[in-house]
C-alpha cells in the first residue's frame, strides 16, 4: 500500500521527474466518475475510471491527483471493480511544474489492445471541511464548506468525465459554476439535484496533466452545505494494550483527547436550553451529547473515566465472547455519554479501558514455537478523524524474537522495554505511531514472540522472592521485637 507521506517526503527529494509521453497512448479512459460523500473531518471519495488498453500488453495505469488534494489524503487504494485484492500503486514523482502528483497501477494482468477495464480509486480525506460561518449560537445550523478541483484529471484522453458532490442533506446553500467549459459541454456545467451537486457530463477531456490544460481549465469549486452532525476530530489517541499470560487476558486502555471541530459557540452554553431542544428533539448539530462505539466480545471491567472520575451515564452491551477466526462476531456497543454535551470549540479527555480474554486475539504455532495476537490500531469514533495515535503493545515478561506485521507503515515504530511493579526484567514493549487515521486504519496489527519457560517461570519467582524477603523481614522484625521486649521484662 501507499503511504502518501512517504510519497510526499520523496517528492521532495526528486523534484524533478520528467513526464513520458510515451505512457499516454497506452490507454485512453471510456470515462470517469468521481464522487465525493462529504463529511465532517472525513470525505470519502471513489474514483471509476472505466479504462481502454490502446496498445498491446498495457500493465502499467497512471491516475493523477492534484497536489492540494494528495496533502489532505490520508488513505488511498485502487481496485479492479468488483474484486477485493487491492493493486500496488507505486509513487512516480511529479510532472515538472505541474502541482500535481503520477500514481503508477499495476495491473495483475497486461491487457491486450482494445480490452476494457473498470478501476476504482477509493480515498480518503481528512480536514478538507471547515465550518462557514466560524461561529454558531446554541440553537443555529451547522453548515461546511468543502472545496476541491473541477476536473479529474488523468494523462489519458477521457470520452466523458463527471464529479458528483454528495451532501448527507439536500439543503445547500451555495455552489461554484465553472467557467469557460463550453468546450465540453453545451448543457449546464453543473446542476444540482435533491442532496448531489453534479459537475458535468464534460466531453472529449484531453490529457489534461499539462500545464496548457490547467492553466486554460482546471478550477477550484466550493460547495457549502448543512451538516447534520457534529464535526469531531481525536487530537490525541494514547492506546496501551497489555498481553497477560498470567491472567490469560489483554487490557486495552484509550487515553483520548476528543475536539469538537464544528463552528465554535457563540455566547455561554445553557444547559436549560440544550435541554429544551434535546426535549424537543431538535438537538442543534455541532453538539455532541453522547457517542457509540463498538467494542470487542467478551470484555469485563469497561470502565470509562474523564478528569473527574468514573462516567456512571455510559451504557454497555458486552456480546458473548467468542472463538477466534470466526466470522460474523457480533461486537460489544458502548454508548459514552460525556456529563456534559460538548459544543464547538471544546475539548473532552477521557479514558476507557477493558479487559478482554486474550484466547479470543491470540493464538500459539506450534510448528514456530510462536505466540500471535491482534491488537486493533484503533477503535473507530464514528466519522472522527484521529491527529496522532501512538499505539504500545506490551508483551509479557522476557518475551523474545518479536516481530509484528502493520496494516500500513507507521510514522515510527520501536522496541523498547516496560518496567512494572513486579517485574524483573521489564517486558519489551512494541510502539507505533501515526497521524490522520480514518475509519478505514482500523485494522489489526500482528505481533508475535517467544515466551521462554524460564520467563514463565519469572513472576512466579519474583513473586516469591518478594514474599521470601517480606517473610524474612518479618522474622526478623520478630525477632528484634522479641528481644525489645524481652529486654524491658527483664528489668520488671
Ligand atoms: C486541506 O484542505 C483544506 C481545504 O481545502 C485546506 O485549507 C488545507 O490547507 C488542506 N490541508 C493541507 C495539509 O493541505
Ligand atoms: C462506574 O460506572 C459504571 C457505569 O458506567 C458502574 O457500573 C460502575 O459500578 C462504576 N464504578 C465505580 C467504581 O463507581
Ligand atoms: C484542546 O486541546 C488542544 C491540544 O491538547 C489544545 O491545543 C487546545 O487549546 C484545546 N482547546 C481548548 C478549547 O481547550
Ligand atoms: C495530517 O493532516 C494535517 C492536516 O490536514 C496535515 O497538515 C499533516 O501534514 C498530515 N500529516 C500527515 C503525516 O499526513
Amino acid at each position: 500500500m501507499l503511504r502518501l507521506w512517504n510519497a510526499i517526503s520523496c517528492l521532495l527529494l526528486a523534484s524533478a521527474a520528467a513526464a513520458s509521453p510515451a505512457y499516454s497512448l497506452s490507454f485512453e479512459n471510456t470515462a470517469i466518475v468521481r464522487t465525493v460523500d462529504l463529511g465532517g473531518s472525513l470525505v470519502h471519495v471513489t474514483t471509476t475510471f472505466a479504462v481502454k488498453a490502446l496498445k498491446e500488453a498495457a500493465s502499467v495505469y497512471t491516475i493523477t491527483l492534484p497536489e492540494d488534494e494528495i496533502f489532505n489524503t490520508s488513505w488511498l487504494e485502487v481496485k479492479v471493480k468488483g474484486t477485493h485484492q487491492p493493486l500496488t500503486v507505486t509513487y512516480n514523482g511529479a510532472p515538472v511544474d505541474s502541482k500535481s502528483h503520477n500514481l503508477d497501477v499495476s495491473l495483475e494482468k497486461p491487457l491486450a489492445a482494445g480490452a476494457n477495464i473498470n478501476l476504482v480509486l477509493e480515498t480518503v480525506q481528512t480536514h478538507a471541511t471547515w465550518p462557514w460561518p466560524q461561529k454558531a449560537a446554541q440553537d443555529e445550523d451547522q453548515s461546511l464548506k468543502y472545496e476541491t478541483s473541477l476536473f479529474v484529471l488523468s494523462p489519458y484522453s477521457t470520452s466523458v468525465q463527471r464529479t458528483k458532490l454528495k451532501s448527507s442533506s439536500p439543503r445547500i446553500i451555495s455552489y461554484t459554476t465553472p467557467e469557460n467549459v463550453e468546450a465540453f459541454t453545451q448543457e449546464n456545467p453543473v446542476t444540482k439535484s435533491g442532496a448531489t451537486v453534479t459537475y458535468g457530463p464534460y466531453n472529449n477531456v484531453p490529457s489534461s496533466t499539462n500545464q496548457e490544460f490547467l492553466q486554460e481549465h482546471q478550477q477550484h469549486v466550493v460547495l457549502h452545505y448543512n451538516y447534520d452532525y457534529p464535526v469531531l476530530e481525536i487530537l490525541k489517541l494514547k492506546r496501551a494494550a497489555e498481553i497477560s499470560h498470567w491472567g490469560a487476558n489483554l487490557n486495552i486502555q484509550d487515553d483520548i483527547v476528543l475536539h469538537n471541530a464544528g463552528p465554535e459557540l457563540k455566547g455561554q452554553f445553557s444547559r436549560l436550553q440544550h435541554q429544551t431542544q434535546s426535549f424537543y428533539g431538535r438537538g442543534a448539530p455541532h453538539v455532541l451529547p453522547l457517542f457509540t462505539v463498538h467494542l470487542p466480545p467478551g470484555i469485563r471491567n469497561t470502565y470509562y473515566i474523564d478528569q473527574i472520575g468514573n462516567v456512571s451515564t455510559s451504557h454497555l452491551r458486552v456480546a458473548p465472547s467468542v472463538a477466534r477466526g470466526l466470522k460474523n462476531t457480533q461486537s460489544s456497543v458502548m454508548e459514552l455519554k460525556p456529563r456534559y454535551p460538548i459544543m464547538g470549540g471544546w475539548n473532552y479527555t477521557y479514558t476507557l479501558g477493558w479487559d478482554a480474554p486474550l484466547g479470543d486475539s491470540g493464538s500459539y504455532d506450534s510448528k514456530t514455537g510462536k505466540y500471535i495476537v491482534s491488537v486493533p490500531v484503533m477503535t473507530e469514533v464514528p466519522g472522527a478523524v484521529v491527529n496522532d495515535a501512538e499505539i504500545s503493545i506490551i508483551l509479557p515478561e522476557g518475551a523474545t524474537d518479536v516481530d509484528y506485521v502493520a496494516p500500513f507503515t507507521a510514522l515510527s515504530n520501536e522496541i523498547s522495554t516496560h518496567v512494572t511493579y513486579l517485574d524483573t526484567v521489564g517486558r519489551p514493549m512494541v510502539t507505533f505511531k501515526y497521524k490522520n487515521l480514518t475509519n478505514k486504519h482500523a485494522k489489526p496489527i500482528y505481533v508475535s514472540y517467544r515466551v521462554p519457560v524460564f520467563a514463565h517461570l519469572r513472576k512466579p519467582l519474583a513473586v516469591s522472592t518478594v514474599l521470601l524477603t517480606l517473610f524474612t523481614f518479618a522474622m526478623v522484625v520478630r525477632r528484634v521485637d522479641l528481644t525489645i521486649h524481652k529486654t524491658p521484662s527483664k528489668k520488671m
